[in-house]
């Protein structure tokens, strides 16, 4: 086998719960994940060594050696098989980088499926998902897509099946937030204020706006408890939210941890408003139309290059 691409998609959290801090350092979460058509491409190809290449914007911000996701990925199912994780690894961003859109646990569940998928591990998906929760809280969902309910560190998953399309456009800002920056500002913030932290649940108006497919009911109960510590992190976040809000979205929220804001459209024409006029509200520095739930990664088929002018000598 030559070469084996994968593509996986962006997530939103819906719902994002954060509890109190466990004594491993993570926090507790119910997060409900949202898979949607934004993705990443990453492809796979045998070399003699273990090598990272990266396209597409915001790329100056991803690591190119070993703390890179996608590279660990490689080591860790190469070790699990008994051999070396020798393979180029190709990354095409479609995921805003550092975004709070899962781009860096997206590839590493891509290169998990794309190494197996070419070094015939047969590794089944559940025990990729485990491996994949050993690398960071959000790439099992990556694997698994759909709209989902995580628990614990946000690595255990049940599958909330709709059958609904909700119109998402999202909200791209300069530069990305840190992840653990994110996290220590809400545990900052809950003792400046003296918040007694409670446990979180998932909010049932939501789950049933969701079988519902009710964008309405949806929008208004999106909750992401990362937002005020990303707007603490980020105050200019507040502009960009009044203004999708104002372009005619029907719910909105800081994208996990920031800082690209989601914003959820009634139908897809809405949705290309919205873009266009945040656009040009000056308060983003692009945005995207996207929409979910879709799939998580899936092996693409092999490309076919077509043959314009063939002949046998
Ligand atoms: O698991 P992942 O590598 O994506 O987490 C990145 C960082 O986000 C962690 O190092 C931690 O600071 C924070 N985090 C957390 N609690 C979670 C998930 C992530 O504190 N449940």
């Amino acid at each position: 086998m030559s070469s084996v691409t994968v593509s996986v998609p962006a997530k939103v959290n819906l719902q994002l719960a954060v509890g109190g801090v466990r004594p491993d350092g993570f926090h507790e979460l119910v997060s409900v994940f949202h898979a949607v058509s934004l993705y990443d491409e990453v492809t796979v190809t045998p070399a003699d060594r273990l090598s990272l290449a990266c396209e597409g914007e915001g790329i100056d911000e991803v690591p190119l050696d070993h703390s890179n996701l996608a590279a660990r990925a490689a080591i860790l199912l190469a070790d699990r098989l008994g051999r070396e994780p020798n393979v180029r690894i190709h990354i095409r961003k479609g995921i805003p980088v550092a975004g709070g859109m899962a781009g860096g646990s997206a590839d590493a569940a891509a290169t998990l499926l794309a190494c197996d998928t070419l070094w015939r591990g047969d590794t089944p998906r559940e025990m990729l998902r485990r491996l994949g929760a050993e690398l960071g809280s959000d790439v099992p969902f990556s694997d698994l897509g759909g709209t989902a309910i995580g628990t614990g560190r946000g690595e255990r998953l049940a599958s909330v099946p709709t059958t609904a399309r909700f119109h998402w456009v999202f909200a791209l800002a300069d530069g990305g937030l840190s992840t653990p920056a994110v996290y220590g500002e809400c545990d900052r913030l809950r003792e400046v204020a003296g918040e007694a932290v409670g446990r979180p649940a998932p909010r049932e108006e939501l789950i049933a706006a969701l079988r519902a497919g009710d964008a309405y009911a949806l929008g208004a109960n999106l909750v992401n408890d990362l937002q005020p510590a990303a707007l603490s992190l980020r105050p200019a976040l507040a502009a960009t939210l009044t203004a999708g809000m104002a372009a005619g979205a029907v719910g909105s929220l800081v994208s996990g941890s920031g800082p690209t804001c989601a914003f959820l459209a009634p139908d897809r024409e809405t949705a290309h408003v919205v873009a266009e006029r945040l656009t040009g509200s000056g308060t983003c520095r692009a945005a995207r139309v996207a929409f979910g739930a879709v799939p998580g990664a899936r092996v693409l088929p092999r490309r076919v290059v077509p043959v314009e002018r063939e002949n046998t000598v």
